[in-house]
């Protein structure tokens, strides 16, 4: 039997790491709901309707027939790339500018209500491992397991912080730091769809925990589940 899996937390606790990881073991199919916020947030930033202090949410939203979002295979390196309007922009999309625009566009009703109907589409035939804000609350409220990731600011803006240092981004540690504090803030005080933890996920907090170890224990519960044993 094949079931979903959702992955919520805040950012940068290490979803995507643990998602795929799941995936690939089980052979299911990942999705980074995030990347999809962020390809939206990159449109709307070459189409100039967002900004330092400015943001024009009516244009957006009447544009946003105009966006398709897809995912697309990488031959080179295998791993799915997000696709706006058919062309990858994976390498375009982590930057801390897109990251200081999406949880704004993320804000917004009718881009959620969008990407929430192409998830449960993606998600019909289960076999699925997502990873967001929402997944387990409002994409998939019958997820057959939910996960809530949790770890301090501090420690999460450390990892956020190497990894644009290791991409060739320069940046300050105070920046990064910053920009995780105000996406909690704005991710979980939304009125649509905040992010909170569903009451039947279970909750892991990573501030001290190797990836190995938190790995087995989230993979245990996929097989307790897959095997009815839960
Ligand atoms: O997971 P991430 O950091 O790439 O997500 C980027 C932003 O998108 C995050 O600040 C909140 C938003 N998001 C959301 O609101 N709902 C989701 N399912 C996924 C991401």
């Amino acid at each position: 039997m094949k079931i979903t899996i959702a992955i919520d937390g805040y950012s940068s606790t290490g979803k995507s790491t643990v998602a795929k990881q799941l995936a690939d073991w089980l052979g299911y199919i990942y999705v980074d709901t995030g990347a999809m916020y962020r390809a939206i947030t990159l449109y709307a930033m070459e189409k100039g309707l967002i900004a330092d202090g400015f943001f024009d949410k009516d244009s957006l939203v009447e544009k946003l027939n105009q966006i398709t979002i897809s995912f697309l295979r990488n031959t080179d390196s295998g791993k799915a790339e997000v696709c706006l309007n058919g062309k990858s922009v994976e390498k375009y999309i982590r930057t801390l500018e897109v990251s200081s625009f999406v949880s704004i566009i993320a804000t917004v009703s009718e881009v959620r209500s969008k990407l929430v109907q192409q998830q449960q589409v993606m998600g019909e035939q289960k076999g699925i491992v997502m990873d967001g804000r929402d997944i387990g609350t409002v994409v998939f409220p019958n997820a057959e397991l939910k996960i809530f990731m949790t770890a301090s600011a501090e420690e999460r803006a450390k990892r956020r912080y190497h990894e644009l240092l290791e991409r060739g981004d320069t940046v300050k540690y105070e920046s990064v730091l910053a920009n995780v504090m105000e996406r909690d803030y704005i991710d979980t005080t939304r009125e649509d769809s905040p992010l909170v933890k569903a009451n039947d996920a279970i909750e892991i907090d990573n501030t001290e925990t190797n990836i190995d170890d938190q790995f087995h224990t989230i993979l245990q519960l996929a097989k307790d589940r897959i095997a009815k044993r839960i």
